[in-house]
């Protein structure tokens, strides 16, 4: 019987609207079309892990509106518990989402009701995080909710700091592994006290482009290591993982090339799938190899939480 997984975060209805490209300020475009979709980074990494088999438990918040049913259907559907999703005064958590024809994405979030899953919410479930195997957080609640389940976390803590809010840097100790992309590392870094020398403006000048990728993005993950962090995953887009664990060399996993069709929650499918496999008891570096696959697979796909694989969907790169 593998263990169980909380997911203590941000859940939103996504407006997803495809254009050939991105508005530029102050500009009209016409859309092709308007998908609503559940989304939020932490119900996304729940549902991702939840279609992998794992048992997934949400603690959070929708408002009372209509994109409530939207935020917790998506949840629901995918058999994720929602028993601690609480329903506040005010909006769901929206993101207004603009995806061009390359698959990128522009996103910008209306917390709503995420805003209220703060420490006295998360307090509420204190249970239910401490009976956690593993617990994972990201950036959409208040960082005073991330840190309130940090201290409830008696399991594994996996903490993914997208998008950067500043948070106690015990947290950032604690976390089993940190999930980072390059801009994030570098502000986990900063939070840490760990400061780069080769990442000053003059240093970084003198750097030639040719520079070996993999020696840059190896010293990142060494330099969160050596600042007390236990384990690091460094996502580095089509070139895949780093995986980062106490004093061993970081590995590279990388990623399976795949058309992007929307690149929007493929990161948090990564996420949820990196859970799935540490609560089955994989290694960090067997878990991640299959959580890039599992990203690639939703990059292929329109939307976030609809475009996850399910435990028996062949991967790309299998
Ligand atoms: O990471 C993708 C998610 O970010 C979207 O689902 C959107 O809701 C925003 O939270
Ligand atoms: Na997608």
């Amino acid at each position: 019987d593998s263990g169980r997984i909380v997911v203590v975060g941000s859940t939103n209805a996504d407006l997803i609207v495809r254009t050939q490209r991105h508005p530029r300020p102050g500009e009209t475009l016409l859309g092709e079309d308007l998908d609503t979709l559940p989304g939020g980074k932490g119900a996304n990494q729940a549902v991702a892990a939840a279609r992998l088999g794992a048992a997934v438990q949400f603690v959070g918040a929708v408002g009372r509106d209509a994109f409530a049913a939207v935020a917790r259907d998506g949840l629901r559907a995918a058999g994720v518990d929602v028993s601690a999703l609480a329903e506040v005064e005010g909006p769901t958590g929206t993101a207004i989402i603009t995806v061009d024809a390359a698959g990128e994405n522009s996103i910008v979030v209306v917390p709503g009701a995420n805003g209220a899953v703060d420490a006295a919410r998360v307090e509420q479930a204190r249970e239910t995080v401490a009976a956690a195997d593993v617990v994972v957080l990201q950036g959409e609640i208040p960082a005073a909710g991330s840190e309130a389940a940090a201290r409830a976390c008696t399991g594994r803590l996996m903490l993914n700091l997208a998008p950067v809010i500043a948070v106690d840097p015990a947290v950032l100790r604690r976390a089993d592994p940190l999930v980072v992309n390059e801009h994030e590392a570098a502000r986990a870094a900063e939070m840490l006290g760990a400061v780069d020398a080769a990442a000053s403006p003059v240093a970084a000048d003198a750097v030639p482009d040719a520079v070996a990728p993999d020696a840059v993005e190896r010293g990142v993950v060494e330099r969160l290591l050596a600042a007390g962090v236990p384990s690091v995953v460094l996502t580095v887009g089509p070139r895949g993982a780093w995986i980062g664990v106490g004093s061993a060399e970081p590995t590279r996993v990388p990623a399976p090339g795949v058309d992007a069709v929307d690149t929007t929650g493929a990161g948090d499918a990564f996420v949820g799938a990196l859970a799935a496999g540490l609560v089955r008891g994989e290694a960090l570096a067997d878990a991640a190899r299959r959580a890039v696959q599992v990203g690639a697979f939703a990059v292929g796909r329109r939307g976030a939480q609809p475009s996850y694989p399910a435990a028996e969907d062949p991967l790309p790169g299998d």
